[in-house]
């Protein structure tokens, strides 16, 4: 078919070429055909060589001895994979058990953060949040083949380390298509052994305040004029801390019993998957709470780092505008301890 092409190609070039022309714009014609059918080769070469090699790469690991997994607990076997990633071999480590994981979450729970310190792991490979985009969650279909990519190490992103990771995921937040498609994706994550870590921030006050003064950043970027959901210093958290959101007192109520209900129906859709639940604030106050991560994960362990900087740090009467009212209305209610709690 290639070939054919660049036959086609030269020939009907020379066939055009006036047969009385003088010799000399004769042979620009045939030069002119013949780089125009080298390069059309050349390109032709170019997009089935791919193919070519990994078939014959297959091939070949299709034929190898499959992997050792006396070292692998029986109850654990269906959480370990060994996947054959398509667009790159895994050498040496292409008998490292790898397990799969999806950080589920909500917008301003401290996952971004939690995502950075798993990432710092050598091991670990957290793609972010892939299901922003809604094209990927319009149906189960896009969501599994989407989740598939992931899996098998074939989703590229800044996060990937390729070769040797030991746990690959991303993060999902609930509103991404969570709670929509949930029979779906238990039902992937029990087929394929994926690891559920819930992480939640138990202050649903802090987390609301932290909404507002986000949407507020979004449309007036104190920070020189761009948007940073996340900060790197002190000095940009400051900027960002001035702001102080008026809280609707109206609606507070329902509002923090919404985002209590949401987090508790997920954790009821998939309670049949291997899963844990995490909170933001135990990961700040006891960093062993990652030790604990790292286990469910079968990590080997390490102590993880991230250079996120929080943004609202001090007591939370700073950082509400109408602090009394929102004080008047909780005291007294389940939500009370979230006016004195630190985090
Ligand atoms: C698998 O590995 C174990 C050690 O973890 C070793 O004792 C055993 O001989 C190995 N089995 C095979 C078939 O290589
Ligand atoms: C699922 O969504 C994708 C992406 O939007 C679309 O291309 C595909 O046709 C949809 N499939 C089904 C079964 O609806
Ligand atoms: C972790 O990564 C290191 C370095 O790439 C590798 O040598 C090691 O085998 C990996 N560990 C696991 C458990 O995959
Ligand atoms: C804004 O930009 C100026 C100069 O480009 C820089 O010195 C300053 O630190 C920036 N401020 C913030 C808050 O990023
Ligand atoms: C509070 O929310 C309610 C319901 O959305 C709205 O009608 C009301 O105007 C809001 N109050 C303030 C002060 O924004």
């Amino acid at each position: 078919m290639t070939e054919e092409l660049c036959f086609f190609n030269k020939s009907s070039l020379v066939i055009k070429a006036p047969k009385k022309s003088p010799l000399a714009l004769r042979l620009v014609v045939l030069a002119f055909a013949m780089v125009c059918g080298v390069y059309i080769c050349s390109i032709c070469i170019k997009q089935i060589s791919p193919h070519t090699t990994t078939a014959n790469f297959m091939n070949i690991r299709v034929f190898d001895q499959p992997c050792n997994t006396s070292g692998i607990k029986p109850e654990d076997m269906p959480y370990v994979h060994f996947p054959n990633p398509e667009t790159f071999s895994r050498e040496e480590c292409a008998c490292n058990p790898v397990r799969d994981f999806a950080i589920l979450s909500m917008q301003r729970s401290g996952s971004g953060w939690f995502e950075t310190l798993l990432n710092s792991h050598i091991n670990v490979s957290s793609n972010g949040e892939i299901f922003g985009s809604k094209a990927r969650r319009a149906n189960i279909s896009a969501i599994t083949q989407t989740l598939d990519k992931i899996y098998n190490l074939d989703w590229f992103s800044s996060a990937s380390k390729n070769e040797c990771n030991a746990a690959v995921g991303l993060k999902w937040m609930l509103n991404q298509g969570v709670l929509e498609h949930h029979e779906g994706i238990v039902e992937y994550f029990k087929k394929n052994g994926v690891h559920a870590i819930f992480l939640f921030r138990r202050n649903l006050l802090r987390r609301m305040i932290s909404v507002m003064a986000n949407s507020y950043d979004k449309s007036n970027k104190p920070l020189n004029g761009t948007h940073k959901s996340h900060v790197h210093s002190s000095t940009e958290a400051k900027v960002l801390a001035k702001y102080k959101p008026t809280i609707n007192a109206t609606t507070l109520m329902a509002e923090l019993k919404h985002v209590d209900d949401r987090a508790a129906r997920a954790i009821g859709y998939f309670k049949t998957t291997r899963h844990i639940v995490v909170y933001y604030e135990d990961v700040v106050k006891n960093p062993s709470k990652l030790r604990e991560v790292q286990a469910f994960l079968g990590l080997p362990y390490r102590d993880l780092t991230s250079r996120q900087v929080k943004i609202h740090s001090g007591p939370l009467s700073n950082t509400v505008e109408n602090w009394e009212d929102v004080q008047k209305l909780l005291e007294g209610t389940k939500y009370e301890s979230f006016l004195r709690a630190d985090y």
